[in-house]
């Protein structure tokens, strides 16, 4: 049988506080705490690991019974805030993440508190979803009626992207209906070798199979090389398989590198093919006047991959996908079903629905923290901090580059910076230095593989980075590269030497046994 929680003994059973203003009191203070969380995020270890009792809290069976809200408040103070991911963090430079703002933490209490279901029906937070998309078709050169929802990140945008594609490309065999046995050649996709691993997947998702995703060798500059990839085409169309797909990346992950937009646009063009961009944080560089030349071409493209919660800092999670012809997208997924009948009027009005336009049902309000950051902050102010970014990026590079202990491994085109230690033959050295930049929690810039050989990857994306922090980073890089060659240096001391191998009669130096 249900119990009844306690205190709520003969009230209805509902969800909602018995004592509202008792809920109010827990709620401000709850805000207050987390913007004095914010706040004093400075201060803060950029990282540190859970706890043993932290993460032993979290290894308990369900609750049969509840508890008062101010207790689970409490609880999420101790177990939950101080051990979180670190990206709001000036001095995180992993990956590629945003740091959010505490405007689009408001903005994603309210939506919260509105808890609207966002896959259809007439409602006006499609209104504000509607709005953003025709905001980011304007600032990247795209019609006016351009078609694009929010998804989780740029992994799904980009695997929309290539449904779209997928389906522009077969609307005769109607892959949706018949399935991919009905294609009478096998369809192939280009991109860059440093494209990101989930346009890989995205082919394996689409059924397609990640062999027919042709990776183009990068030039120089780490774009792709535009003559291999009409060699590849071209290939690929003497050996009867189908080209359907470009993917150009504007900004690449490892170093932020983009590809040559017009030219994949002029070569989509004249191949017939569809032509897709992840721009899952580059796309943004389009808002700034001074960065917009490096992307000449995006807005010719057929769809675009992005998202707010990188280098527009709106909370996770928010990609987007944005199509230039709203009937391919509508024609990727628009079904009907009969619990979703569209109605002259009420609740069940209005034509495009974004669950016509992905594979989402019920979706929630991702669109109201990107329109409060956007609307709070205006395009100005967000590009010059997407700006400030890069001339940070800039700035270590100029550093790595002064320094004989470092070396760049790629030119700095963005805000990623992808160096090594000069003499690291195997890495081991740059990833002892990683590991304990995060484990001190000054620092937290991450590791990769870059032309098969470990590099440190700083992506400044943070809003907060200032110079004194890039200088800072600079310092610690050189104090811990001194502590990592001791400590490998110590650890090889230690190691038991190879022992000398017997001679006896028969047996040569070379031998293989
Ligand atoms: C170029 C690029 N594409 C795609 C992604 C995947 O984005 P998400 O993590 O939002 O799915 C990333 C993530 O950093 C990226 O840098």
């Amino acid at each position: 049988m249900t119990r009844i929680p306690p205190g709520r003994e003969g009230a209805a059973h509902n969800l909602d506080p018995q004592d509202w203003d008792a809920l109010r009191a827990e709620a401000h203070r709850a805000l207050d705490a987390m913007i004095d969380n914010i706040r004093g995020i400075r201060a803060e270890p950029v990282w540190r690991p859970a706890s043993e009792e932290a993460r032993s809290f979290f290894r308990r069976s369900a609750p049969r019974e509840g508890q008062e809200l101010a207790r689970t408040l409490e609880e999420f103070q101790r177990y939950v805030a101080p051990f979180s991911m670190g990206n709001r963090h000036p001095m995180f430079m992993g990956w590629v993440q945003g740091a959010g703002t505490p405007v689009g933490m408001v903005a994603e209490m309210l939506a919260a508190g509105l808890n609207a279901n966002c896959g259809g029906r007439n409602h006006i937070a499609l209104d504000v979803e509607r709005e953003v998309a025709h905001w980011m078709a304007q600032a990247f050169g795209f019609p006016g009626d351009a078609s694009g929802i929010f998804v989780t990140g740029a992994s799904m945008a980009n695997f929309i992207g290539l449904l779209v594609a997928r389906h522009h490309a077969t609307r005769q065999e109607n892959v949706r209906l018949n399935g991919l046995g009905a294609l009478k050649s096998t369809l192939v996709a280009y991109a860059s070798r440093d494209v990101h691993n989930c346009v890989r997947q995205a082919m394996e998702l689409a059924g397609l199979g990640a062999r027919h995703l042709r990776l183009i060798a990068p030039n120089e500059r780490r774009s792709m090389r535009i003559e291999d990839l009409a060699h590849a085409i071209a290939a690929d169309r003497a050996a009867g398989l189908q080209p359907f797909l470009i993917v150009g990346t504007a900004g690449t992950v490892d170093t932020g590198a983009i590809d040559d937009l017009d030219a994949l646009a002029d070569l989509a063009q004249e191949e017939e093919m569809w032509f897709h961009i992840d721009g899952a944080f580059g796309a943004l560089a389009a808002l700034s006047e001074t960065l917009r030349p490096l992307l000449k071409g995006l807005e010719r493209a057929d769809s675009v991959a992005f998202d707010f919660h990188k280098w527009l800092h709106v909370p996770y999670d928010a990609g987007f996908v944005l199509v230039r012809d709203p009937r391919a997208h509508l024609a990727a997924f628009k079904s009907d079903a009969a619990y979703l009948t569209r109605a002259p009027r009420g609740l069940a009005a209005g034509e495009i629905w974004p669950c016509d336009l992905g594979p989402d049902l019920s979706r929630g309000f991702r669109a109201l923290k990107a329109w409060f950051t956007i609307q709070t902050f205006g395009f100005d102010l967000l590009s010059q901090c997407i700006e400030r970014t890069c001339r940070l990026a800039k700035k270590l590079e100029a550093l790595i580059g002064a320094s004989v202990d470092f070396s760049m491994r790629a030119p700095v085109t963005l805000n990623i910076v992808c160096f090594g230690v000069t003499e690291d033959p195997g890495g081991a050295i740059a990833s002892e230095i990683v590991m304990a930049l995060h484990e001190s929690g000054e620092a937290a810039p991450s590791l990769t593989i870059f032309d098969g050989k470990p590099a440190i990857r700083a992506a400044i994306v943070n809003h907060r980075t200032t110079e004194e922090d890039i200088d800072r980073f600079m310092a610690l890089l050189e104090t811990e590269l001194a502590r990592a060659r001791k400590k490998l240096a110590d650890a090889k001391a230690r190691a038991p030497q190879p022992r000398e191998a017997p001679r006896g009669p028969g047996r040569t130096p070379l031998s293989q046994d």
